[in-house]
């Protein structure tokens, strides 16, 4: 089954160096030719999306530039229907500068530029739009705050399942938690939902996960990088889906937005939560074998042949 999804959050032009090893503060390193990638959670996990299979339409905001331009057809050209982006004159769209290691791992700073420009009247006319066509909305958290507060209150105000990937943690997520989004944090963001929900010390991954399903009252999905993902229902009842080990580590930028988009395009198709997150973490396994964000996100049909192969 197809399942409909509506992806709110920000879309980036990424400029991207590989180098040997990451720069500590002060330091200069040198690296290869520089790389252009098409970028932003939301504007990858949209096409993860699209890649596992689902009809996606996308909400955010671009420049009135030629990066803005490029970002747009990018994602047209991978099937995600764009006519709910906002056009923002005189901003420039969001450009994210990252350096990637030889391991893989990398370093992220992002000039929002247009992200930040995106309204609360841009979002619910948006969420309007769709009513009739998604019951599923996936939220990220690099665009305006107000933004996203209006997102998923308006997803869950229409009944709509909305999985809300705290990437940054705002503290204006507070506001939406009682609303039963299913939260979907790396381990540093869990730390943080915790203290900001008055939790105190600092407890494994399991009991943080338990503690800030009890406040939301829906599951919370814990992605814990190459060791998988750890799945907690609403009830607290918690379940580890280990990686599929990828084949090489060449960039792990975006295997979050990966899962995120992969998983939610699942739950929009009618998967459970087991099952949706089991395929969010094959394709993020399968998201981390080439350069780019969005370059090796892989196609349903890939995601398919790698799950029966495990
Ligand atoms: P990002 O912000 O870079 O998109 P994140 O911190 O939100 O990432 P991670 O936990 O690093 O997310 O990775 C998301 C998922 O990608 C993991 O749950 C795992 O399934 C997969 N993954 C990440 N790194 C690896 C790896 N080295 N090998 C296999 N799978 C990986
Ligand atoms: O999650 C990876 C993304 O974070 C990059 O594409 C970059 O644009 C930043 O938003």
């Amino acid at each position: 089954m197809t399942g409909h999804l509506l992806v709110v959050g920000a879309i980036n032009i990424d400029l991207v160096v590989p180098v040997q090893s990451l720069p500590g503060p002060g330091e200069t390193v040198v690296g290869d030719a520089l790389q252009r990638h098409g970028g932003g959670k939301g504007g990858n996990s949209a096409v993860a999306a699209v890649r596992a299979g689902a009809k996606v339409r996308y909400v955010g905001a671009v420049g009135d530039d030629q990066l803005g331009a490029g970002a747009l057809t990018d994602l047209r050209a991978d099937g995600v229907e764009a006519s709910d982006v906002a056009l923002k004159p005189k901003v420039a769209t969001g450009c994210a500068l990252i350096v990637v290691d030889a391991k893989g791992e990398n370093q992220i700073a992002v000039a929002a530029g247009a992200n930040m420009r995106l309204t609360v009247e841009d979002v619910e006319t948006a969420l309007g739009r769709s009513e009739g066509w998604t019951s599923t909305a996936l939220v990220s958290t690099e665009i305006t705050p107000d933004a996203v507060v209006a997102a998923v209150k308006g997803a869950r105000a229409r009944g709509w399942l909305c999985v809300l990937n705290p990437a940054p943690v705002i503290p204006e997520i507070l506001e939406t938690l009682d609303l039963a989004p299913i939260v979907t944090p790396n381990r540093g963001e869990l730390r943080d939902i915790y203290r900001l929900l008055g939790g105190e010390g600092d407890p494994d991954a399991k009991d943080a996960a338990a503690f800030v399903a009890r406040h939301t009252g829906a599951a919370v999905v814990v992605t814990l990088g190459s060791e998988g993902v750890l799945v907690c229902d609403a009830e607290g009842q918690c379940t580890t889906i280990p990686a599929r080990p990828a084949a090489r580590v060449v960039d792990t930028t975006g295997a979050g937005d990966t899962f995120n988009g992969v998983f939610a395009a699942r739950l929009a198709a009618g998967d459970g939560l087991l099952e949706a997150a089991r395929r969010g973490v094959t394709a993020a396994s399968l998201s981390v074998e080439a350069a780019g964000a969005r370059t090796s996100m892989p196609m349903e049909t890939e995601i398919e042949a790698a799950t029966a192969a495990q």
